[in-house]
């Protein structure tokens, strides 16, 4: 399973790829807004950091001007994944781009034939997300189980991206599931990475290791 970081922040990323976790980023306005920074600048500083897909989200509303916006976000950096909203319009643009041989991701999924669609429109990632669902008192994770197998029945090259991850379990389940990737936020890689008996067994450790002759 790879795992994406979810974040703009170019400090984020360096913290999560120090940790040996990183496989590629998402990015979406709202994530940029956060940082307060322009999209390419943002986009070419991250390229320069990560060797792995990162993707870059359009704003415009019609296919036209996504494939428009797609093709010059994905001239910056070979690595970069041009991010459309689905719809009748993203899906457009999204085979319009898997035409000209630029990598897509299709956001703001929510349901598993939403995610057939965009494998059928040639995306290379459908990002399903599961917190947002999660929220509206729905179990997000099912459209997770529903997407694998339902790409697994067809053969399917589009992978799953489990996206609006909130918590660990999210990414257990998502793994479970067999997802090929989560765009996991920092605050979530830093709760998967610890538990209160690995500290608990470290300062015994340490107590112990204190007591033992040194040569
Ligand atoms: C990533 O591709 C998504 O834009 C992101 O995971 C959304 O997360 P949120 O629902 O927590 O905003």
């Amino acid at each position: 399973m790879r795992f994406f970081v979810d974040s703009a922040d170019i400090r984020e990323i360096r913290v999560a790829l120090d940790m040996g976790c990183v496989d590629g980023v998402t990015t979406n306005p709202s994530l940029l807004a956060k940082v307060g920074r322009p999209l390419k600048e943002t986009i070419l500083e991250i390229a320069a950091l990560v060797e792995g897909p990162i993707s870059a989200e359009c704003i415009s509303t019609q296919a036209e001007g996504m494939v428009e916006e797609g093709l010059a976000l994905a001239a910056l950096h070979p690595h970069v994944v041009v991010k459309l909203p689905m719809g009748v319009e993203g899906l457009k643009a999204t085979r319009a781009l898997a035409a000209k041989g630029i990598k897509t991701n299709v956001t703001l999924v929510f349901s598993p034939v939403q995610a057939l669609l965009c494998a059928k429109a040639g995306a290379r990632f459908v990002s399903p997300f599961v917190g947002r669902l999660d929220d509206i008192g729905q179990e997000g994770m099912e459209m997770v189980r529903q997407t694998v197998a339902i790409f697994e029945n067809y053969g399917f090259a589009t992978e799953v991206l489990v996206a609006s991850v909130r918590n660990p379990i999210h990414v257990l389940h998502a793994a479970l599931a067999g997802a090929h990737v989560a765009t996991v936020p920092l605050a979530v890689f830093k709760q998967l990475a610890e538990h209160p008996l690995t500290d608990i067994g470290i300062e015994r450790f340490l107590v112990d290791w204190a007591k033992v002759p040194k040569p």
